[in-house]
């Protein structure tokens, strides 16, 4: 299907039909990163602008070396050196980047809409790296690829999200996702960090951890975002680990070819053990691996390529 975006805002806008797209895209990408020359000029002589205002690890390194593999000119903003620290408006930061000739520029905010609201009056495209508590839509894209990477499919699958699902924008991508392309959604942690809410838009919800995997294909296990959190939202993380922390122990009831994945950062000892988080049926590092086909993808739709382009790239 062709694509006709300007911006990657969120997964909750796109269809089905956009995400599998995109996972497309991305297969023709990774294929592109198993070749000698792993370097393609699909965005020779474009600016993309790495504008992140929270921290990133994964997800701002995997934008730059995808922007640089598509031959792009890259700046990485800095915040903590820029005049936002003398009261600039994020408004005018950007429309000095546009000033500027950016053409694509990749935003990571703490507030849900940042990118929505760059997006309503830049002629430059908008992806969203992650915005408040809202949505982390590359996250889930990379999540999608690497589920049908390893499964053959997603439609039919058991996933289930376990932990902080109230502040993980991680969390409302991947719903979004999965719902679309077919996918059984259970979720699972505290009551507190449950909200029943997800009910209404088609996910199964429960508090009981050995149920909730038992008969799960996919285990994606989020950290608690304290970052986020305005009030404790359980007794204490010894608490939390006791009851949702995933181990070997409740790892063996699970179905022997369940997968395990996680967004990182991982806060080991808490969401999981660090045996767990290395087990052979982590796909964690996987998922890293496919960020960067999938950043690629979406820098190449964005700026107005189409997906049966990439072969002459
Ligand atoms: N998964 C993720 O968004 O990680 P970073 O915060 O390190 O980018």
């Amino acid at each position: 299907m062709p694509w006709y975006r300007k911006d990657l805002l969120d997964i909750e806008s796109l269809s089905a039909e956009e995400i599998k797209t995109v996972l497309d895209t991305a297969r023709a990408f990774k294929a592109v990163g198993e070749r000698a020359i792993k370097k393609v000029p699909a965005l020779r002589g474009k600016t993309v602008v790495n504008l992140f205002i929270e921290p990133s690890t994964r997800t701002r390194i995997s934008f730059e070396l995808a922007a640089h593999r598509l031959s792009a000119d890259v700046i990485n903003f800095t915040a903590e050196a820029s005049s936002l620290r003398k009261g600039e408006t994020l408004r005018d930061t950007a429309r000095n980047l546009e000033a500027l000739n950016a053409d694509i520029i990749i935003i990571r905010h703490s507030c849900a809409g940042a990118p929505h609201f760059l997006a309503r009056f830049l002629k430059a495209s908008i992806i969203n790296a992650g915005d408040g508590a809202h949505e982390h839509p590359t996250q889930a894209l990379l999540d999608m690829f690497t589920i049908w990477e390893k499964k053959g499919r997603i439609e039919g699958l058991n996933v289930t999200i376990l932990g902080d699902i109230l502040y993980s924008r991680v969390a409302r991508s991947n719903i979004w996702a999965l719902l679309k392309l077919g996918a059984n959604v259970t979720l699972c942690g505290p009551a507190t960090l449950v909200p029943r809410e997800f009910e209404k838009i088609g996910c199964r919800i429960t508090y009981n951890l050995e149920e909730a995997i038992a008969q799960a294909d996919i285990i994606n296990l989020l950290r608690i975002q304290h970052e986020r959190q305005r009030k404790t939202m359980f007794p204490s993380l010894g608490e939390y680990t006791a009851l949702y922390g995933l181990n070997r122990e409740r790892l063996a009831k699970t179905k022997p070819d369940a997968l395990l994945m996680h967004p990182g950062p991982i806060n080991r000892g808490v969401e999981m053990d660090s045996q767990t988080a290395d087990c052979e049926r982590s796909v964690i590092l996987e998922q890293v691996t496919n960020g960067l086909a999938v950043r690629m993808a979406v820098l190449f739709l964005v700026n107005g390529g189409q997906p049966q382009e990439i072969a002459a790239t």
